[in-house]
């Protein structure tokens, strides 16, 4: 083909980034992808308000238009929402055309479906932009470590919770104050829940870690914790002990089942994961024959996320001049269980306010013993006001047997308060 021909589903973030990537490499296409790329139009909910740096000609509010016109080869999703996007991409697919999307919401609850109907049709989806904006990872899964027995991912994988607890650990803010900044800074959305609740950050993590286990995992799968209860007295103290605090998402393959979660957790201040700040993401995958490997770089934004995007033009326009779309599908063939949070094990750091009086540390321990939490540190912080201060580190233990110590202390009056409880690595 001389001319492959593109239509772009929003001109938001994204949108507008991919349309410059296409303008900025046009005269590069032709040697990489053996012909020309061209944007033949775009869709937006109004095309009548102007866009800085578009060509407003391509404007269009009537996705049939794209869908009818038959010299478009590849639509790219960049719109966002579930509903709408999955409609969309459906009928395309349905008429023969290639998709490349950035939806992660979209790809963590009805990638399977996509997947599929895309094979049925011949036609490439492809999703680089969906996890960790501008980061290799699904194409490295899928393909150069596809020689491996993926046993974990873990990852920081959302930049706006990043941005803040850097800005708490670095600059002792309070998490509403370095919130507020991110949303200044245009990091954080204008409702930022699905941020800072770990949604986000838990639709990644079920999107690879079907593709590193070959087994569907979805969003309603993963356990979910935001970092809306960390203080700048927990950082404080991650610090005192020479740590962290990341939001991670974390999937692992054991012999149970698959373990697949997003939870804020101590680090060791030497994990490479630990200095990952800001906005960037990053993502450590360790596989049987591949070892540990880790991939770094900015996680969102305009120009980022559009090479992931551009990236997945590319390729499916190299297919379309070789004839070979649809290669690479769905690689989930197996049909691994997915472990109850329960199951899962961890060590827990948690800060408890106590009465100052002999005994109390006593019944404290006495409470962990007897629901089989075993105990790796105990640090008195502070007394004041006869209230004391513990901060408990404990073994690695079963997730339901900490909940059952929590349950007692909650009845307990000398207990005033469970102030904290994070994972530790
Ligand atoms: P955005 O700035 O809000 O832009 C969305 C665009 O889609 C707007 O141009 C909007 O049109 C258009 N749109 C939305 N619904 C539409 C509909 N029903 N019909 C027609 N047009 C519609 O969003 P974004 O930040 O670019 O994100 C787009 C996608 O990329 C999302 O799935 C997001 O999760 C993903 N993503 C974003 C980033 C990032 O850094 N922003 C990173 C990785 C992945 P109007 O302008 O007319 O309203
Ligand atoms: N809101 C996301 C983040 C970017 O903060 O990482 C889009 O994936």
């Amino acid at each position: 083909m001389d001319k492959i021909k593109v239509a772009i589903l929003g001109a938001g973030t994204v949108g507008t980034g991919v349309y410059k990537l296409i303008e900025r490499q046009k005269t590069e296409m032709p040697h990489k992808i053996g012909a020309e790329l061209e944007v033949a139009k775009i869709l937006v909910r109004n095309k009548n308000v102007a866009r800085d740096g578009i060509d407003n000609s391509l404007l269009t509010d009537d996705f049939d238009e794209i869908l009818n016109d038959d010299s478009i080869d590849i639509v790219v999703e960049v719109m966002g929402g579930i509903d709408v996007a999955n409609d969309y991409i459906k009928r395309a697919i349905e008429k023969g055309k290639h998709i490349v999307t950035a939806n992660k919401d979209l790809m963590a609850s009805n990638g399977s479906e996509l997947m599929d109907l895309a094979g049925k049709n011949g036609c490439d989806i492809l999703f680089e932009a969906a996890v960790a904006g501008a980061i290799p990872i699904i194409r490295p899964l899928k393909q150069c470590l596809a020689g491996n027995y993926i046993s974990e991912i873990m990852g920081i994988v959302n930049g706006t919770t990043n941005f803040i607890l850097t800005k708490m650990t670095n600059e002792g803010m309070e998490f509403e104050d370095a919130l507020k900044m991110a949303q200044e800074l245009g990091y954080a959305e204008a409702d930022p829940t699905s941020d800072i609740e770990g949604y986000d950050a838990g639709r990644k993590i079920a999107i690879m870690a079907s593709i590193a286990f070959n087994t569907r995992v979805t969003f309603d799968d993963v356990y979910t914790e935001g970092i809306t209860k960390i203080t700048a007295k927990d950082i404080k103290y991650a610090k005192e002990m020479d740590s962290v605090i990341k939001l991670l998402g974390v999937a692992k393959n054991t012999k149970d089942g698959i373990e697949v979660k997003v939870h804020p957790m101590l680090i060791p201040s030497n994990h490479p994961l630990a200095t990952v700040n800001d906005s960037f993401n990053a993502v450590f995958v360790h596989g049987d024959a591949v070892d540990d490997a880790m991939f770094m770089g900015r996680g969102a934004g305009e120009l980022p996320t559009a090479s992931a995007v551009m990236g997945d033009i590319i390729d499916i326009a190299r297919n379309i001049n070789y004839g070979c779309n649809g290669r690479i599908g769905c690689t989930c063939y197996k049909n691994i269980p997915i472990k109850n949070i329960d199951d899962c094990e961890s060590k827990y750091f948690m800060r408890l306010q106590v009465e100052d009086r002999p005994g109390t540390l006593a019944s404290v321990a006495s409470v962990l013993g007897n629901t089989d939490v075993g105990i790796d540190r105990v640090i008195q912080k502070t007394k004041k006001n006869n209230t004391a201060e513990l901060v408990v580190i404990t073994d690695s233990v079963l997730e339901k047997n900490f909940k059952d110590a929590l349950a007692i202390f909650k009845g307990m009056a000398m207990i005033k308060e469970i102030s904290s409880i994070i994972r530790v690595y």
